[in-house]
């Protein structure tokens, strides 16, 4: 289905002050964002205007209640084209988030068209540089005025967009976290609601006061077994094969992960979804066999780690590792995503000049 989109053009474009060499991460906002409202029967009022401040009731339901939901992707300058990385995958997983908080879904063809409608005027703003993108923030959030909890009606749709460097400027230590849990059997785990990230927060920060970068999340049972980090999934290499901890509801899916497994695996490696402990971690880093330990995701990308602390013991993995499985990994990625190899597993989908859109 073809929806209208109404454009109105900033007068006021920021591109010329954007310097690439100092982008950082998630600081700088293109100059247009798609808006569309879901009034409780449809989507209306589609439409791109500048980058700018809403005006909400401060009775917004998404604000009291958590009705919020988001997605990160990125699109990449490649042979003078822009391509978007899976966008269809993302639409796929913002799509499981908000049938799980009981929020309206938003159509195929309005998430394609008003990200293609967006970029093709906004394509300026991404970044050629090596190592950067354009960071993608697709977000749906709850607009009732009313106090109570129930699902709100109404709702509002959104896309902006940031150029950007990386996220993390140096590989990271992590703490295993056994205190605090992340999600829980039953929970929004799975799901890219706001509120899984706010829950972190306090996690995190006792985590970076204590030296670390990040917390290493454990299931919330039994504490034994690694899940993911507070922004990435979790990849330990073996000497023998590549572990990742399998999917299920309290971790997220990520379209990183589920590509660096494809990559791998296309690489000739083992890679094993499966139950992961942290005993197992230290036990194969005893006996040498540990060998690299990273991280992916979308804002992330791919880092490797140089270590992780459980029971404030520091475990060292960097001194006696390498991070040569990411590095391979994250050289065809990016082989991929900026077009300078094949596109192997047709995960780039083209941003159109806006009047070649399907009508
Ligand atoms: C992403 O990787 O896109 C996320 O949403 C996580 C956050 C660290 C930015």
């Amino acid at each position: 289905m073809a929806y209208e989109i109404t454009i109105r053009k900033t007068e006021n474009s920021r591109i010329s002050s954007l310097d690439v060499e100092n982008i950082g991460f998630g600081k700088i906002f293109a100059d247009h964002m798609f808006v569309v409202d879901y009034d409780g029967k449809t989507w209306t009022d589609a439409r791109i205007e500048p980058y700018g401040n809403m005006e909400l009731s401060p009775a917004t339901s998404a604000l009291h209640y958590g009705q919020s939901i988001f997605e990160g992707m990125k699109a990449f300058a490649a042979n003078g084209e822009v391509q978007l990385f899976r966008p269809i995958e993302n639409w796929k997983r913002l799509n499981i988030s908000a049938r799980r908080m009981v929020m309206p879904e938003i159509p195929q063809d309005l998430f394609m068209q008003g990200l293609n409608t967006l970029l093709d005027l906004d394509r300026a703003w991404v970044p050629a540089a090596d190592g950067c993108s354009l960071y993608i923030r697709p977000f749906l959030f709850a607009t009732d005025d009313f106090v109570g909890v129930r699902p709100s009606e109404k709702y509002r749709f959104c896309i902006f967009c940031c150029p950007v460097g990386p996220y993390y400027s140096k590989p990271l230590r992590v703490k295993v976290e056994e205190d605090y849990s992340r999600s829980a059997p039953g929970g929004t785990g799975y799901t890219k609601c706001a509120g899984n990230y706010g829950a972190s927060m306090f996690p995190t920060k006792k985590a970076q006061q204590e030296g670390y970068d990040q917390v290493l999340w454990t299931d919330p049972v039994t504490h034994k077994f690694v899940e993911e980090t507070g922004t990435t999934n979790f990849f330990a290499v073996f000497h023998d094969k590549i572990v990742t901890p399998e999917l299920d509801e309290t971790l997220l899916a990520g379209i990183t992960r589920n590509s660096v497994i494809h990559i791998l695996k296309h690489l000739g490696h083992t890679v094993e979804e499966r139950k992961l402990s942290v005993q197992e971690l230290k036990d194969a880093l005893q006996a040498g066999e540990l060998k690299e330990l990273f991280i992916t995701g979308t804002a992330a990308t791919m880092i490797y780690l140089e270590g992780f602390g459980h029971h404030g013991t520091y475990y060292d993995v960097i001194a006696n590792g390498n991070h040569t499985i990411s590095n391979q990994v994250k050289d065809l990625m990016e082989s991929i995503r900026y077009g300078r190899g094949a596109d192997l597993f047709q995960w780039m989908t083209r941003v159109e000049a806006m009047n070649e859109v399907p009508a």
